[in-house]
């Protein structure tokens, strides 16, 4: 397999191998940490509830989508919070370099197994040099953080990727009436039968397309998923997706 990636080799202190504990992600709270290894003992890793999803038949929607439009672009993928390696893993057998980030031990660990380039790192402060990887994406990844995080996240990839290259961001869509609905119903079964509760962040579309100009990222494309209606619309702005959307997927380039 051929690695284009240029990577900083003091930083990668981890790679394919999982162990560091003393290792502590920047505002990843470590109570979310376990809420995901507690979510993979009971699901296992090759079940997308075990990154906190709730709805398997949405998320292969998505991931189907996503896969779709990573294979518009060439070069080596970058997938930070990559989870335990779902989404570009089966980019991996086509043939594809794809490097995994993520901060949970064992999410690392099945990720490798799925042959990401692993490592166990905090999107935060990643652990590779400037301009280094042709696409960057993140899934499920920001709907963890608020504001202030989501802005240096956004720097971070910038940092990370090469001029010319793209970033694809999906994140809940968590202001339409469905996700309302959904999000609603689950938290008052949750509470109901003591389930432990993930804490998430709603991020407009408005508020990610404008700080993302702020790291010389601008927008090619928006779109909005709803896995209801089988369909993905290509106005994220529109009605249908106010209704139905439950997922964001915003495209950027880095200028040259
Ligand atoms: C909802 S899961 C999404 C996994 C995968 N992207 C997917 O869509 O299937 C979010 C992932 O982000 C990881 N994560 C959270 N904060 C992180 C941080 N600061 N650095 C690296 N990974 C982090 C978690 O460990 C978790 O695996």
């Amino acid at each position: 397999m051929k690695i284009t990636a240029k990577l900083s080799l003091t930083r990668w202190s981890n790679l394919f191998g999982i162990g560091q504990t003393a290792m502590h992600a920047a505002g990843l709270d470590r109570a979310s940490d376990r809420l995901y290894d507690r979510f993979a003992e009971e699901f296992g890793h090759e079940d997308p509830r075990s990154s906190g999803y709730r709805s398997v038949r949405s998320y292969n929607f998505e991931a189907a989508v996503v896969r779709k439009l990573l294979r518009r672009y060439e070069g080596c993928i970058l997938d930070v919070g990559c989870g335990a390696g779902l989404i570009t893993g089966p980019l991996v057998r086509e043939g594809r370099s794809v490097f995994g980030l993520d901060y949970n031990e064992r999410a690392a660990f099945s990720a490798s197994r799925r042959n990401l380039l692993t490592v166990r790192g905090d999107a935060f402060s990643m652990p590779f040099k400037k301009a280094s990887f042709d696409v960057v994406l993140s899934t499920g990844f920001i709907q963890q953080y608020g504001p202030d995080h989501t802005k240096k996240l956004l720097e971070e990839i910038a940092r990370v990727t090469r001029p010319g290259g793209v970033l694809i961001l999906v994140w809940r869509q968590g202001t339409s009436l469905m996700r309302r609905l959904i999000t609603n119903s689950l938290r008052v079964a949750d509470w109901a039968r003591g389930k432990p509760i993930l804490k998430l962040f709603d991020h407009s579309l408005e508020n990610l397309c404008g700080w993302s100009v702020n790291h010389q990222l601008e927008t090619l494309t928006t779109l909005s998923v709803s896995p209801l209606l089988g369909l993905t619309l290509r106005n994220a702005r529109g009605w249908a997706s106010l209704v139905f959307g439950t997922s964001y997927i915003a495209v950027f380039r880095k200028r040259l």
